[in-house]
């Protein structure tokens, strides 16, 4: 038993934000962040919410799907920048779309977050507890970024995506691997708020983005392309059978080694963080609404979906379409 993706939806900002803009607020070229990260515009929230966006991202799955919002019966918003700390964006986006049945609830592994997100929908149906499930990753990254810093601002965009899943007795998700490093954590993070109550005052530290860039770089390179051979070995299929290798969209120097040390033509490798940017949780799930509408995902067709980000997270899974 599995689960197989039955619809997509997506959503994104209306304003697009390209490089040039970006020269105004800090010393940068719109050269250096296309040569360094492929990365040419990005969609940045001018009152979008997380919540709106995802919302939004959920009812066009559900849409392309042909399903209700009423029938749901799990709902996964995978995100690390949610409005609120309570109640839960997915409490929140259940309302919304009026998905009254649905056990609904968060969850946070920064970019490969969608990716954990759908493994433990898969994990719920294998067990036979839910029979479909909503499964999102939706980001406002802009309003954790710190603007006057190059090294992070130019990187990240704002956006949410979507799928449907539902039980399936034949293909669907075939495996998957999933790790955690949290020893590495420092690499990439974003506080939260400082301790503050009647017997201590902590000073409030930085509450935007930070990053070692070369690190986080190094780490990408290195350990997605591992985790990929890791469930393929599992799944026993070879990289040659695999249509598509949909990645987490950080950078493309990240994806060109990633293809490099698989041995894979960088033309099964779909990019669009050109035009959206680094959207953490969002990437894979817009990307893959990006192919699905584009009728680039065909009937029995192998994918390879990889996150990867803070925490450290990363892992791999093998569906057929
Ligand atoms: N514009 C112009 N110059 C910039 C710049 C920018 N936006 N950002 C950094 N620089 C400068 C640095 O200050 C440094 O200058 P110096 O040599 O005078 O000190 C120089 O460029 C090189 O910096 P470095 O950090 O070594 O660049 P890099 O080639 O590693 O590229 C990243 C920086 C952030 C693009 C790259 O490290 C990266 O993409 N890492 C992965 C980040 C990521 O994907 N994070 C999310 C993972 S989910």
């Amino acid at each position: 038993m599995s689960i197989r993706i039955i619809g997509t939806g997506s959503a994104l900002p209306e304003k697009i934000v390209g490089n040039r803009d970006l020269t105004e607020l800090v010393e940068t070229s719109d050269e250096w962040i296309k040569e360094r990260t492929g990365i040419g515009s990005r969609h940045i929230s001018t009152g979008e919410t997380l919540v709106s966006l995802t919302a939004n991202a959920c009812e066009r799955a559900l849409e392309n799907a042909g399903r209700e919002a009423a029938d749901v019966e799990l709902l996964l918003v995978a995100t690390c920048s949610p409005e609120r700390n309570i109640p839960c964006a997915a409490c929140q986006v259940q309302s919304a779309i009026g998905a009254n049945q649905a056990v609904a609830f968060d969850l946070n592994a920064a970019c490969a977050g969608f990716l954990f997100a759908l493994n433990t929908a898969w994990a719920y149906v294998e067990a036979g507890i839910y029979k479909n499930a909503l499964v999102a990753g939706g980001e406002v990254l802009s309003k954790i970024v710190d603007w006057t810093d190059r090294g992070t601002c130019i990187l990240f965009g704002d956006g949410a995506g979507a799928v449907y899943v539902e039980k399936c007795e034949t293909g669907g998700i075939l495996g998957f691997v999933q790790h955690s490093d949290g020893t590495k954590g420092d690499v990439l993070k974003c506080d939260s708020r400082a301790l503050k109550n009647p017997y201590v005052d902590r000073p409030m530290e930085a509450q935007y983005v930070q990053m070692d860039g070369r690190e986080v770089f190094a780490f990408a390179v290195r350990q997605v392309p591992a985790s990929i051979q890791e469930v393929l070995e599992k799944t026993g299929i070879g990289a040659a059978d695999i249509d598509l290798f949909v990645l987490h969209q950080a950078n493309k120097r990240i994806i060109e080694g990633i293809s490099k040390r698989l041995s894979v033509d960088l033309d099964r490798f779909p990019i669009n963080l050109d035009r959206v940017g680094n959207m953490s949780a969002a990437a894979i799930p817009v990307l893959l609404d990006e192919l699905n509408r584009q009728g680039r995902l065909k009937s029995g067709m192998k994918l390879v979906l990889s996150g990867f980000g803070a925490g450290l997270t990363y892992g791999a899974c093998v569906m057929e379409w």
